[in-house]
């Protein structure tokens, strides 16, 4: 259990558990001591310098890394455990990459139906129906038939985003969604993101958006240098930082926590284009 009541979620355990974790690539200590869970239904943001191992994080979480020290369970299942299925593991779990890594030879809806029906051996004219309705909730229902090239990056990374949830995981991971995208697509991302939020996806997203995970983020935690500097929601880190490098950390965003605004550092762009995805 998570034993803090303030949190979503806190009355089941935990779907994801990172106890203590330790991971090293040679003689750099990428994770040193990472301890924190993610409850059902929660959107936990990492946040944190370049370097500071959130990508490393990721990584572990869905067992593409072994762990060097400590544990990683999901779902109960220890991660590290010789008889956990780890390809079943990863079907649970959906990522979400900056560079979208979409087949560039498939179409939009054809990204989306491939999993369900080469490895969830779903018929075809059912992963066809599946896929289009994923697509339509992405706001991408008369893209279904074009190729990534002929799409913006926003929207190849929606149609990521739409091939993820066709596996219907359990989680969600995204190593920085908008990072590689056009200033002017970045709004249509996070307002699906936001949308999958509100529906009780349990996400977990590294991101640089401060206005994103202060107004979505159930929980944040703070990376730096291979730990975790300080966790809490959102109104903690973002308004009355405990450290004081996250204050540094955050103002180097442009972010300043005296200031009034929620999204005082940034031009608060997931309300400026909500109303764009149909
Ligand atoms: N495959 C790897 N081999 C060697 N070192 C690695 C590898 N992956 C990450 N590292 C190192 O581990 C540390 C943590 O890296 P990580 O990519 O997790 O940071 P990050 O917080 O995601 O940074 P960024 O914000 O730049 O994406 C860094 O020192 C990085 O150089
Ligand atoms: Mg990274």
């Amino acid at each position: 259990m998570s034993g803090d009541p303030e949190r979503v979620g806190h009355r089941e355990a935990p779907i994801l558990v990172f106890e203590d974790v330790v991971k090293r690539y040679g003689s750099i200590l990428a994770l040193d001591g990472v301890r924190f869970h993610v409850n059902r239904g929660e959107v936990v943001c990492l946040i944190g310098p370049s370097g500071s191992g959130k990508s490393t994080l990721l990584r572990c979480a869905n067992a593409l890394e072994a762990v060097d020290g400590g544990r990683v369970v999901f779902e109960g299942i220890d991660l590290a455990d010789r008889r956990t299925n780890l390809v079943q593991v990863r079907q649970r779990i959906g990522m979400v990459f900056q560079h979208f890594e979409l087949f560039p030879h498939m179409t939009a809806l054809h990204n989306v139906t491939a999993g369900l029906t080469t490895v969830r051996k779903v018929p075809r004219p059912e992963a066809e129906e599946r896929g289009l309705a994923l697509l339509r909730k992405v706001g991408l229902a008369d893209k279904a038939r074009k190729h990534p090239a002929e799409l913006s990056g926003g929207q190849q990374q929606r149609v990521a985003i739409a091939r993820a949830l066709a596996m219907e995981p359990d989680v969600m991971l995204f190593d920085e969604p908008t990072s590689a995208l056009d200033p002017e697509t970045i709004g249509e991302v996070l307002t699906v993101m936001k949308r999958l939020a509100d529906e009780g996806m349990t996400m977990v997203v590294v991101t640089h958006e401060m206005d994103f995970a202060r107004r979505v983020a159930d929980w944040v935690v703070v990376f730096d240098r291979a730990r975790v500097l300080e966790q809490g929601p959102p109104a903690q880190i973002f308004d009355q930082p405990r450290v004081a490098r996250t204050r540094e950390f955050l103002s180097h965003l442009g972010w300043h926590a005296d200031a009034d605004e929620p999204g005082n550092g940034r031009a608060g762009r997931l309300g400026v284009r909500e109303r764009e995805i149909p």
